[in-house]
């Protein structure tokens, strides 16, 4: 049976992301589907943590950067909005799991309220908490402690507790940097499990470098190469048969 057409929820238009006047995105057209894995492929300096950067305003940040062309999520253009508004829409978890040092695990779930001066009542919070922590599926290893510092965590557990902090304002696309590289089978394991579990709530892009990984988890597969978007598909067709050579090569382990 044919699967229905999907539905997008992102959309890049020609984008192109600059430092000074060096050009890394060299203007892709990619549609990102809904309640789906993405994962972004391709070799080092390719331009794959820059691209995550322009959906989330972030790459806008370092002084000299710039970008053009359009971002559309859910039709809207993000790059002519106030950037506060679509970081609440857009999280994103990084390649070291970074909790806020001095705060609690229940601080930290609750930092993106926080930073945007959001005042929750307190069964408000609780509730935001637990919710949160339990789609990070962390709640159980926690709920004991919730006012212990999040550092004080396993490195697995950390992750999942930035998880849960980037779900707590519920975002509509999860942004993933190379999520897993900093931690060992089994907690890459777990964070690999969630993140298919998620996709019924979130849309989720994942950056990796390791081919199993997207194998594993990824919906669709993008291969980016010198900031172009060379091939883009569902994740086993892309695999098995892809259609350029460079992202045969890539796979095939000749370079990156
Ligand atoms: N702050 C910066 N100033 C200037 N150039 C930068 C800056 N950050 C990244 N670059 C350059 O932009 C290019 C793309 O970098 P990016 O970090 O997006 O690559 P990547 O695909 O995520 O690589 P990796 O797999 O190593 O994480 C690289 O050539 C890099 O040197
Ligand atoms: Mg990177």
């Amino acid at each position: 049976m044919k699967e229905a057409p999907m539905e997008e929820i992102l959309k890049t238009q020609d984008l192109k992301a600059y430092f000074e006047e060096l050009e890394i995105l060299k203007g892709i057209n990619l549609s990102i589907p809904k309640n789906r894995v993405t994962a972004i492929m391709g070799p080092s300096g390719c331009g794959k943590t820059t691209l995550l950067r322009c959906f989330n305003r972030m790459h806008e940040e370092t002084p000299g950067a710039h970008t053009k062309g359009k971002i559309f999520l859910e039709g809207k253009d993000i790059l002519s909005m106030n950037p506060i508004l679509v970081r609440k829409m857009v999280g994103m978890v990084f390649q070291k799991p970074n909790p806020f040092p001095t705060m609690s695990i229940y601080e930290n779930v609750l930092a993106g309220y926080r930073l945007n001066g959001i005042k929750l009542r307190k069964e408000e919070a609780q509730g935001i908490v637990e919710e949160s922590l339990k789609k990070a599926v962390l709640w159980d290893e926690v709920k004991d402690f919730l006012h212990r510092r999040g550092t004080f965590l396993s490195g697995g557990q950390q992750q999942r507790l930035c998880i849960a902090r980037a779900l707590a304002v519920n975002p509509k696309l999860l942004l993933m940097d190379e999520p897993t590289s900093a931690l060992d089978p089994k907690a890459t394991r777990r964070v690999e499990e969630l993140v298919t579990e998620l996709k019924e709530a979130v849309t989720i892009v994942i950056v990796t470098h390791n081919t199993s990984q997207a194998g594993r988890v990824a919906d669709y597969t993008a291969f980016l190469y010198l900031g172009e978007l060379i091939e883009f598909g569902p994740t086993e067709e892309l695999f098995t048969a892809p259609k350029d050579p460079r992202t045969e090569e890539y796979l095939t382990g000749k370079f990156g």
